[in-house]
């Protein structure tokens, strides 16, 4: 089988949303969406609540510019922009990163900001991103961590059908908390399995 063409950057349109390459105009709009205390805290990218409250320093604010201009000519995998079909916003990202040729298997993320979160954006952005995942790219397994103190993902993530898989104990911690990291993995076997029950 051939690995995994992660260069093609393809368009993914559904009802709500369309994924899309990211463009060297949306790195401005990556960086409001990325300044949000909810997305930092729910990310792991802040570990209590004045960090995640913190403007970004310049150097941040470079570096963030820097790595939304470059995604799409990475070859390595997959980063697409997630756009509001009806206000015509770019709202998130979905990403397939830490690709394993053996396997075939990827990590996934996605984060949507403020401005898209709640309206089933996200849930249909993972839907075109499973399907694009399994049949398009060929993957054989798709993995994801999240911190159990954001029961919204999670709930996305068991309705995509995804199946948790383990939990990393106290992996994390916020404002001085511990907090448990679940699991959840998809193969292509529960993806088949899935698409033949909702035919
Ligand atoms: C997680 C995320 C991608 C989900 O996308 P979204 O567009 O907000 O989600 P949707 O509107 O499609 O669906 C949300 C679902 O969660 C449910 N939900 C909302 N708040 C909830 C809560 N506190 N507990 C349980 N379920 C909740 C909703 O009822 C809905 O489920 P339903 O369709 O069965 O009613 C998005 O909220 C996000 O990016 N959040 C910030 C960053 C983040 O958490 N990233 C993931 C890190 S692992």
């Amino acid at each position: 089988m051939k690995t995994a063409n992660f260069a093609q950057k393809p368009v993914l349109i559904g009802q709500k949303v369309i994924l899309r390459p990211f463009e060297i105009e949306d790195a401005q709009q990556m960086l409001n969406i990325l300044a949000d205390p909810e997305v930092r805290r729910l990310t792991g990218s802040a570990e209590n609540d004045s960090d995640a409250q913190a403007p970004m320093s310049e150097e941040e604010r470079e570096r963030t510019l820097a790595w939304y201009g470059s995604r799409s000519g990475r070859g390595d995998r997959l980063d697409l922009a997630i756009a509001d079909r009806e206000s015509g916003e770019m709202v998130g990202e979905a990403v397939y990163n830490e690709y394993d040729e053996n396997v075939r298997s990827v990590n996934f993320r996605i984060l949507i900001g403020p401005a898209g979160r709640g309206k089933g954006l996200g849930t249909e952005a993972i839907e075109l991103f499973l399907r694009y995942g399994f049949e398009e790219l060929g993957l054989h397994r798709i993995g994801l961590e999240v911190f159990s103190f954001n029961p919204r993902a999670e709930r996305v993530y068991v309705k995509s059908g995804f199946v948790l898989e383990g939990i990393k104990r106290e992996d994390f911690a916020y404002n001085g908390e511990y907090i448990d990291a679940k699991v959840y993995g998809m193969l292509r076997s529960d993806y088949d399995k899935m698409r033949k029950g909702s035919l």
